[in-house]
């Protein structure tokens, strides 16, 4: 094997990282589908790895219309947690590495699974950014006659109920605190900022309260319709506005390239979206962890698959086009194109 490009990876080989490099240098309309593994190194858990569990919950079963329908209360505090978690972590190198991609070139299109704003934050322009899965920070009224939506919706805790216990709340089990005290013994801190530790609420030995409905967040509009998180839950339709731009931006010419980042591709159409770009002339590069985890169709010959965390390859293989990405997504080198 011959040697790495870059210090940074050392399991891949030069061949593919000059082969890629060369043929993103010159793709004109490029493609890039976004799972969870690109916000695991900002520390946020994905849906199917080892942080796939809440609680007793599968993830994706707390992700659905009749979870909400039987447990409003339950369902809220996954969500309230989810958003408190991904307020409460930054944009890694590859999220500010694709978002000056896209400032780069104008042919580029961003297709995000993910809900945890991460994207956002780090500035990528909002008009090639395609969330098919909604955002944590959208609400929306579920009462038929109302509908009203809010977006970018920051507060946390949305309601004051929804707030993350901490240890002064004393509603973590006997068995909580048994750990919690060999833990101390160990020397763990049990305080954030001096003040009373959170709760971590997806730890089966913490209790949660049963809220009533009246404590969930309620409309501002109409005063009365529950508000739901603005999230496409498992039966849903996708929004139909995005995945039209979507197909228009797909059929519009050929593609180039179709990057697939940290996704397990399990979930259609996203998964779908590789298979479609190639159709179109593209060449597929596969950033993941795990090797086994290929899109729909699997790899072909001239395709790349780069093994290794998104938030150290994805800045490294497009740095040929966007220059250095620092940790807060400086700009620490010069594009050489
Ligand atoms: P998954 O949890 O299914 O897959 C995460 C992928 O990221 C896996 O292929 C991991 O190998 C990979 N991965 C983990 N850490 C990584 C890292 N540091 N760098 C690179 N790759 C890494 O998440 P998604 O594919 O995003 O849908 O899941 C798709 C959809 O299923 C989600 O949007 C959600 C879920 O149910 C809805 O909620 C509608």
């Amino acid at each position: 094997m011959a040697a790495s490009a870059s210090s940074k990876l050392p399991n891949i080989p030069q061949a593919d990282l000059d082969s890629f490099a060369e043929h993103l240098q010159k793709s004109k309309r490029i493609l890039a589908v976004l799972g969870a593994g690109l916000s695991a190194s900002s520390g946020l858990p994905t849906f199917r790895g080892a942080g796939g569990l809440w609680r007793q919950h599968d993830a994706t079963q707390l992700a659905t219309p009749e979870a909400f329908e039987a447990d409003p209360g339950l369902v809220w505090q996954f969500y309230s947690y989810r958003r408190h978690m991904a307020l409460n972590v930054n944009p890694n190198p590859a999220h500010f590495a694709l978002a000056e991609l896209a400032r780069k070139r104008d042919g580029f299109l961003t297709i995000s699974q993910n809900v945890d704003g991460l994207s956002q934050r780090a500035n990528h322009p909002r008009d090639k950014l395609h969330l098919l899965h909604g955002s944590l920070y959208d609400v929306r009224c579920t009462s038929f006659y109302c509908r009203h939506v809010e977006t970018n919706n920051f507060t946390d805790p949305i309601v004051p109920a929804l707030a993350i216990p901490t240890e002064d709340d004393a509603v973590a089990t006997s068995a909580f605190q048994a750990r919690e005290r060999e833990h101390q013994q160990h020397g763990a801190s049990t305080s954030i900022n001096g003040g009373p530790r959170e709760l971590d609420i997806s730890d089966i030995d913490v209790a949660l309260p049963d809220l009533p409905v009246d404590a969930l967040p309620h409309c501002p509009k109409c005063h009365n319709g529950l508000l739901r998180p603005g999230v496409v839950w498992f039966g849903e339709m996708l929004p139909g506005a995005t995945l039209d731009t979507i197909n228009d931006w797909i059929e519009a010419g050929p593609i180039d390239l179709c990057m697939v980042i940290g996704t397990s591709s399990k979930v259609y159409p996203a998964a779908g979206y590789a298979m479609e770009a190639r159709v179109k002339g593209a060449r597929v590069a596969v950033i993941n962890i795990d090797k086994g985890d290929e899109p729909g169709g699997g790899l072909m010959q001239g395709d790349w698959f780069f093994q290794g965390d998104a938030a150290v390859v994805v800045p490294e293989i497009l740095k040929s086009v966007i220059g250095e990405i620092g940790q807060e997504g400086r700009m620490v080198g010069q594009s050489n194109i």
